[in-house]
């Protein structure tokens, strides 16, 4: 059911569409750090059809599975918006330790007809000190809904020294954030992704010593299954706490960059399948790629994901994304026969 908070909304994203990507995604972030949306009538938190609450290790439980995917609050400067459009977890970041630009301008790109984007941006960061004054000043507190941190390297740092940049960032974070994300994924930094190797997952669980404990691992969707299951198979095998599946996938027509968004949507759901294949549900998974309802999110839930993470729906959706998204998803688990999202968590393999 759509309520004011969501038709207007939706209203003013496509107003913002009208302007270049980027342009438009400052103009909306800087209206949200300034406290807009509540300006907005307050979103209505609908009675959903099913219960949608969901457990993820180490955040607790949270009351829908529908969170925020790094990258759209890099520098940390609204996470009570997100909290305030119905996010259950927010995922900051990728922050890097010392402030970069990023790739030039332009390095996003709308392709409403797939309802896509392809995004090169390349880490544009204001770097772990701010980021960390910021979340200090802010001072979240544990009531709030559970806040994370994605960390990643510095575009010139060597691949020799990433590691230290991994580091670097979990230390900053560690204490302030509910968890850490490691982001070898990326496709815009060059070398991140040869960094997902089960050698580099070993030295990474060796340096962050107790805090991987807290590091989930978030993993491309481009490689072929054998070298995407022996990566699985080693975060699981060094008490990582889980896995993120999957960042955006490589493209290099119409736009070189990362895609997101609806074409997204099949290739992570493979990994997913993959990625149950070997672990069988022991390795806690985080989805993300492609959710723009409550069917495709039901599709994750029920290719073995315990929470699930958006970012594209809300260009295409607006800020309302998360209530609509949650009340369809508790729809289609009442039409398949399912009591709560938790008993459709794996569901496509019994
Ligand atoms: C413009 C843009 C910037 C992104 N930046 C990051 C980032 O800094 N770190 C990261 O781990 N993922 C980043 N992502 C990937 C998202 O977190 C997510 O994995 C991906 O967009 C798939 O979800 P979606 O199809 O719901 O958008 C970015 C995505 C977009 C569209």
């Amino acid at each position: 059911m759509t309520d004011n908070f969501d038709r207007l909304g939706r209203f003013l994203t496509a107003v913002l569409r009208i302007l270049p990507a980027e342009l438009s995604h400052d103009i909306g972030l800087l209206a949200m750090e300034h406290g807009f949306l509540k300006l907005l009538p307050p979103p209505k938190n609908q009675a959903v059809a099913v219960p949608l609450q969901v457990t993820i290790p180490g955040l607790g439980r949270l009351r829908h599975p529908i969170g925020l995917a790094a990258g759209f609050d890099k520098d940390a400067r609204c996470p009570d918006a997100f909290e305030y459009m119905g996010m259950s977890f927010i995922e900051l970041g990728t922050v890097t330790p010392r402030p970069q630009a990023g790739n030039p301008k332009p390095r996003l790109f709308r392709y409403p007809e797939t309802r896509s984007i392809i995004n090169r941006m390349g880490f544009n960061s204001q770097g772990a000190e701010a980021v960390l004054r910021r979340l200090q000043e802010q001072k979240w507190t544990p009531t709030q809904v559970p806040l994370g941190v994605n960390v990643g390297k510095n575009k010139n740092t060597s691949a020799e020294q990433a590691i230290n940049d991994f580091i670097t960032g979990i230390e900053a974070f560690a204490t302030v954030a509910s968890w850490l994300t490691v982001n070898i994924s990326s496709p815009n930094t060059p070398g991140l992704r040869s960094l997902a190797t089960p050698e580099f997952v070993r030295d990474l669980a060796y340096s962050a010593g107790g805090h991987r404990k807290k590091c989930w691992i978030k993993v491309d969707p481009d490689m072929d299954r054998k070298t995407f299951q022996l990566l699985i198979e080693a975060i699981g095998s060094h008490e990582f706490p889980g896995v993120i599946i999957a960042n955006t996938h490589r493209v290099e027509w119409p736009e070189t960059g990362g895609q997101s968004g609806h074409p997204l949507l099949s290739p992570s759901n493979t990994c997913l399948e993959w990625a149950w294949d070997v672990t069988k549900g022991s390795l806690p998974v985080i989805a993300t790629g492609g959710v723009l309802s409550g069917v495709d999110a039901f599709h994750k839930l029920a290719r073995g994901a315990i929470a699930i993470q958006i970012y594209t729906a809300l260009i295409y959706r607006g800020p309302g994304a998360v209530f609509r998204i949650c009340e369809e998803l508790a729809q289609e688990l009442k039409l398949r026969g399912f009591g709560s999202a938790e008993e459709a968590i794996g569901s496509c393999y019994s």
